[in-house]
């Protein structure tokens, strides 16, 4: 690896984001991000050849100010050696992520319309039948791993009816999602990953490029046809800019949305008042659920390339280079969060960063918020006393991504005719996972 040599600067090893490959750094990272918020908040980093900022302040201007266009490009992957996953990088130039205005706004316009709070909200009934559906079995168990039976499936389905694929495919969805994160969350790719990757890939691609081809045939009102239709507004998109897309919302859908919920219980249970807290007044979850997303974000950090040379703290940042801001970390920064290590589910002003900020806020925010009330308020409700089961946690080898594995929980189990209210129908049928055509 080569090591720039960049005179005057603080490249300390230790205080390296390549340490979130340690797996207990990965499981606590904030005094790593502390270390730098306090001794290097503008860090070159040698390491990653990148700068690393880890103050709000910061992290917001480089979220509104600076460039998206970082999917690597060819001749950047063949400097990484990594130029067998090109298909991938091929398909990351398309996506609206990487891209700057005046394009991305195009095409983020076209899709962010099916993500509106109003639309979603008529969703409410229908996802809580989901949840009721999904969590029914459990609850009469008395135990489950929250993520594996019940956080990775509910955005999964969820995000398959929005975007106009069979519900019933959710399963295979989340282990292509799971693939195409694996990318966008390390710093590093790792060649003996490289087959499988490519195989979900191109799975991927063949299965949209269907879906597509069954949409021109029977238009719908989901993500897929309003892609189909841009050209209703003046936008162009050939068919693999619309796949390409397709791609990214799935995995927008579903790579994040389990996280805030796993995430979110694990906070909860470890910090026993607030739970109670919660438990005992509900109407205080959307207050808690944002505060959940500041604590532990569940994406940690993004990049970003400087548009001109700018001068941030004293450091001077040259056009084109690589800055990755630390969501993660500007949520924990002293100067914008009071005690920003306690968890507080009753904090206020908190402008947390956890969906990013600027031209590429995620427009899924919304749909992430309606989804994560409904597991928080109906797992609070119907699974007391809840527990951690008496096994180490493993978060996800992903350092973007912040998850675990599994969140294996007991708690006191209820009769299986128990009513979990309050959704539209409460019949455990999985056909019926595709009511939002009726709805929207
Ligand atoms: C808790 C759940 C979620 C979190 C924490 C989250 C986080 C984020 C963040 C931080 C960004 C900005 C990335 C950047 O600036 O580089 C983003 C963008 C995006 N998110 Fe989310 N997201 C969540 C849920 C969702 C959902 C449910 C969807 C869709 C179904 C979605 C789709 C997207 C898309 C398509 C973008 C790119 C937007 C653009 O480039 O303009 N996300 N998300």
């Amino acid at each position: 690896m080569t090591v720039a040599n960049y005179t005057g600067l603080n490249t300390d090893p230790s205080l390296s984001l390549y340490h979130l490959y340690d797996p207990d750094i990965l499981a606590y990272p904030y005094p790593l991000y502390h270390r730098l918020q306090d001794e290097d908040p503008v860090h070159w980093d040698p390491f990653l050849n990148a700068w690393v900022v880890t103050k709000y302040s910061d992290v917001l201007f480089v979220l509104q100010n600076f460039s998206a266009k970082c999917a690597p490009c060819p001749e950047r992957l063949i400097q990484m050696g990594a130029d067998s996953i090109k298909p991938i990088a091929d398909v990351m130039v398309l996506q609206m992520l990487f891209m700057d205005p005046p394009d991305h706004t195009r095409l983020r316009g076209v899709c962010a319309g099916m993500f509106k709070p109003r639309l979603l909200e008529r969703l409410r009934e229908h996802i809580q039948d989901i949840v009721n559906d999904l969590l029914r079995p459990r609850l009469a168990a008395g135990s489950m791993d929250i993520l594996g039976d019940f956080a990775n499936r509910l955005p999964a389905i969820v995000t398959a009816e929005l975007m106009g694929v069979p519900p019933e495919d959710h399963e295979q969805l989340k282990l292509w999602s799971a693939d195409f994160a694996e990318i966008l969350g390390n710093f590093q790719h790792n060649p003996d990953r490289d087959a499988k990757m490519l195989k979900s890939l191109q799975e991927m691609i063949a299965y949209f490029r269907n879906a597509l081809e069954e949409h021109r045939a029977r238009p719908r009102q989901d993500v897929i046809t309003a892609l189909l239709n841009a050209g209703i507004y003046g936008v162009h998109l050939d068919d693999a800019v619309i796949i390409a897309n397709c791609i990214l919302v799935m995995v927008g859908g579903q790579e994040t949305t389990p996280n805030l919920i796993g995430n979110g219980m694990l906070s909860l249970l470890k910090n026993p008042g607030e739970l109670e807290k919660l438990r005992s007044e509900p109407p205080l979850i959307p207050t808690a659920m944002e505060e959940l997303l500041r604590y532990e974000a569940p994406s940690q950090h993004t990049t970003r390339l400087a548009p001109h040379d700018v001068e941030l703290r004293g450091r001077r940042i040259g056009k084109e280079q690589s800055v990755i801001a630390v969501m993660g970390s500007a949520n924990r920064d002293p100067e914008q969060f009071s005690q920003p290590d306690r968890l507080d589910i009753t904090r206020s002003g908190n402008k947390h960063l956890a969906f990013g900020g600027g031209p590429h806020f995620c427009f899924g925010a919304p749909l992430a918020r309606l989804e994560a009330h409904i597991a928080f308020e109906t797992l609070l409700r119907c699974a007391p006393e809840m527990a951690l089961a008496p096994i180490p946690l493993q978060w996800r080898p992903n350092l973007g991504l912040r998850g675990l594995t599994a969140l294996p929980v007991s708690f006191a189990a209820t009769a299986p005719n128990h009513s979990l209210g309050p959704g539209i129908e409460n019949s455990a049928n999985a056909a019926k996972w595709s009511g939002i055509q009726s709805i929207a």
